[in-house]
């Protein structure tokens, strides 16, 4: 994103940008759900995590797609934040198109390949592509953007954006509950949970997402499950600790809204620092899941 564009966007929409603690900034959007910042250090956060999860997973999508991809098809990265997955798909696919979607423009604007377009759209209400447009449609981390009832509706929107035999793939983490978590833990994991509450987010979106892409009519529903380390065990599970002190420290106005002990900046890193040696001596593992299926080739424009 080009510091002129960013600015520009900032001064634009200084109304409707609230600007929280620790001169963080949040998407302005009234009609959203989303409660994460948006800027360069949440920019930061967001590829650091795409890393980790490509690490998780082994590899950026499950679906049956590898060969379409080096052939050439269109791709929708939905929600795609800065961009990391979409950037790191088009490299690795230059004859494919790549389209990027986000409320917020946290993409790159000018600097960016051939191959990818981004543009800032809601997609709680719509996904702005005509009916049978893509072959596989990506998304991957809205358990904290999207409200409880518009979920069935970005998945029919995705099953009639995408072609007959396309195929589309959501990745989400699991949340209030991690495997062996710690009561420090616990208290950041519950003032996540309460917030969502209150915005009727789906924290545990994860354990649905085959329900509701089998209610939306896909077929060949294939869920991967598995657990990943936070703070111990490798490389990956230190740097997933990092990607979630860096979550919480955005969320502080949150969690000393109902913790007033942890109020003060020093207090609440100290409180963090303590979480996540908490997370190596319990052996805290956190849950993912991936799951992906297919538009029936005879359903056209569903
Ligand atoms: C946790 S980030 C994940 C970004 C990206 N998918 C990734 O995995 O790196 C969630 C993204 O969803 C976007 N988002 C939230 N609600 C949205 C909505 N209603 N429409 C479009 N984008 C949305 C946010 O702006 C944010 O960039």
């Amino acid at each position: 994103m080009s510091t002129q564009t960013s600015e520009t966007n900032i001064i634009s929409n200084i109304n409707e940008i609230q600007y929280k603690d620790e001169e963080r900034r949040y998407h302005g959007n009234e009609n959203a759900g989303y409660i994460l910042p948006e800027d360069e250090i949440e920019n930061d956060r967001m590829h650091m995590q795409h890393y980790c999860i490509k690490t998780f997973f082994g590899g950026n999508f499950d679906a049956p797609i590898e060969e379409l991809l080096q052939q050439g098809i269109t791709v929708l990265d939905s929600g795609c934040g800065p961009g990391a997955w979409t950037l790191d798909m088009a490299k690795m696919y230059p004859a494919s198109k790549f389209h990027g979607v986000d409320i917020s423009e946290v993409f790159p604007t000018e600097i960016k390949p051939n191959n990818v377009e981004f543009q800032v759209h809601n997609i709680a209400k719509s996904i702005p592509f005509p009916d049978n447009y893509f072959d596989y449609i990506h998304q991957r981390l809205l358990c904290m953007g999207l409200r409880k009832e518009e979920w069935s509706f970005v998945i029919n929107n995705f099953m009639r954006a995408l072609k007959p035999g396309g195929w589309f793939e959501l990745t989400e983490c699991t949340s209030p509950e991690m495997i062996n978590q710690g009561p420090k833990m616990s208290i950041l994991m519950e003032a996540l949970s309460e917030v969502a509450k209150i915005k009727n987010l789906v924290p545990d979106i994860s354990q649905h997402l085959e329900r509701l892409m089998k209610e939306a009519g896909a077929t060949n529903i294939i869920k991967k499950e598995l657990s990943t380390p936070v703070n111990h065990t490798n490389k990956a599970g230190e740097l997933l600790w990092k990607d979630f002190s860096m979550l919480y420290t955005a969320m502080r106005p949150i969690v000393s809204k109902k913790n007033p002990e942890l109020t003060s900046e020093e207090a609440y890193r100290q409180f963090l620092n303590e979480a996540g040696e908490e997370c190596k001596e319990y052996k805290t593992a956190f849950i993912w899941v991936r799951c992906y299926g297919q538009k029936s080739e005879t359903i056209a424009g569903k």
